[in-house]
């Protein structure tokens, strides 16, 4: 079993090189919904390549509208561990129709029934610091007093704190309210997931994420966040009325305040992603006449261990040449 966990992570990266190496031939191309379905056709090809008995908790929406790798679908040979799986071929796919940076393909895993399922929720505001700043901020606070809090756990003063924000009219009041401590925007069209991982990573010079962005994207930076260290307050914040009546109808409370460990119950947890264009972690995948480079990062969150591997994948015809 415990061997079958740390093959676990190699196997998963495998799935996001797959997906990226698919995807990334539409790069800048602006063809975001083609861009998608090749890395979710790959994607799907991989899993089923591997022995595990998954179940998509956050996958490409309802069965109706997503062919594969749809929310419950399940992937892998059926064989090995009983894993919930959080996927995105893309993260991003403005980014990758445009040509920006950030675009990753994603996969987080735990173990069966720990991986909390959005239902109908497709927004959760979200504040995620790194672990030196885990217990001063409170999701209900003004952004004054989190963003003093922060700067002091950080050792830092508030005007040198970096925040990454989505680029979104409904983050008007959230940036004019950043703007009046003096501390920095980095503002992001897209890519929330890659936005956690800088904030938690002591590799970026991102302090903290603030906003709202997708509630898919804030289950599954509660992978990487937990295997990184750091935490993530979130809660739903749906983002018109139909939304709303959806969530409720579904159960779910509007006033929970979400962290990692809700968010997944589980520290045996597995995050994988693959650099599609290049970005602030990972480069992006680069194509040779015989074959192409692609850059991971492989998290394990039993063992803390963080990896980043560069692969080289030789093109089919070529493959007799090595
Ligand atoms: P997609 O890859 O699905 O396009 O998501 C990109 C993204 O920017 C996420 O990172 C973010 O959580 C969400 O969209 C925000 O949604 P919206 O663009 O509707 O504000």
């Amino acid at each position: 079993m415990e061997q079958h966990f740390r093959n676990l992570a190699l196997n998963l990266v495998r799935v996001t090189e797959t997906a990226a190496l698919a995807a990334g031939k539409f790069l800048g191309k602006g063809k975001k919904e083609e861009g998608d379905g090749a890395a979710v056709d790959a994607m799907r090809r991989g899993f089923s390549a591997i022995d595990i008995d998954g179940t998509v908790i956050i996958g490409e929406g309802e069965k109706d509208n997503a062919p594969m790798l749809y929310n419950g679908e399940r992937v892998g040979s059926g064989k090995g561990l009983a894993l919930d799986l959080a996927i995105d071929p893309v993260e991003g796919t403005n980014l990758l129709a445009l040509g920006r940076p950030n675009a990753i393909a994603v996969v987080g895993a735990s173990p069966a029934g720990t991986m909390h399922d959005p239902g109908p929720s497709f927004y959760m505001k979200k504040i995620v610091v790194p672990q030196e700043a885990r217990n001063v901020v409170d999701i209900d606070a003004p952004v004054e007093d989190n963003l003093r809090h922060i700067a002091r756990a950080l050792g830092k003063n508030v005007d040198e704190l970096v925040v990454f924000v989505l680029d979104k009219p409904r983050h008007k009041q959230l940036i004019e309210d950043i703007r009046k401590t003096g501390a920095c925007i980095q503002m992001h069209t897209d890519g929330d997931v890659a936005g956690s991982l800088m904030a938690v990573s002591p590799r970026a010079d991102v302090d903290v994420m603030m906003g709202t962005g997708g509630t898919p994207e804030g289950v599954l930076s509660a992978c990487a966040i937990r295997a990184l260290g750091g935490q993530m307050y979130a809660r739903l914040d749906p983002q018109s009325d139909a939304e709303r009546n959806a969530v409720l109808a579904h159960g779910a409370d509007l006033s929970q305040v979400f962290t990692v460990e809700t968010l997944v119950k589980s520290s045996d947890v597995f995050f994988a992603a693959t650099g599609i264009s290049g970005g602030t972690f990972l480069k992006g995948v680069k194509y040779h006449a015989k074959g192409a480079y692609s850059h991971s990062l492989v998290l394990n969150g039993k063992t803390r261990t963080i990896r980043f591997i560069e692969s080289y994948h030789v093109n089919d015809e070529h493959r007799d040449l090595r």
